[in-house]
């Protein structure tokens, strides 16, 4: 099936899942779930949470297992977090400061989450084991469910 149309399916039902959930955790936990069965080449679906200045500590995910704490000074998330901006990586072997946890990971995207005040709460984070696996119309998506926070 196209990209753009499994992404619209994957919103719309997000949207009717949580059009009336204010719990984060479970938010994470729905998105994760419902990101990872939709899409075969996504090998890690899930969240990083910013628990208290300068550290993301992880959250819901669907995949093995991933690193606990990322300081915002590292990783792609980190970097994601320090520059409230998305980040996509096509090879993550030229990325001096990924950080890996599954050998197996060759891309990867990390999106910002911000609540109502613009602070920053979380990233939602994907890897896949295909290189340039995401593109603008994965970051396009991913915006959109994210800012269901
Ligand atoms: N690769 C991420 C770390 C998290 S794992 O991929 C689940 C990073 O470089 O920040």
């Amino acid at each position: 099936m196209d990209k753009r149309r499994q992404y619209a399916e994957a919103v719309q039902t997000l949207k009717n899942l949580l059009s009336d959930e204010e719990d984060a955790i479970a938010m994470m936990a729905t998105i994760s779930c419902e990101l990872k069965h939709s899409f075969d080449t996504f090998s890690w679906v899930g969240f990083y949470r910013v628990v208290k200045p300068g550290l993301l500590k992880v959250g819901p995910y669907q995949g093995s297992h991933g690193c606990i704490d990322i300081s915002l000074d590292r990783g792609v998330c980190g970097k994601c977090a320090s520059e409230g901006r998305t980040q996509i990586v096509q090879d993550v072997q030229k990325i001096p400061y990924h950080v890996a946890c599954s050998s197996e990971t060759m891309s990867e995207i990390v999106v910002p989450i911000f609540d109502a005040e613009k602070a920053l709460i979380a990233v939602l984070d994907i890897d896949s084991n295909l290189k340039e696996c995401f593109d603008e119309v994965d970051k396009y998506y991913l915006k959109k469910i994210c800012s269901m926070f």
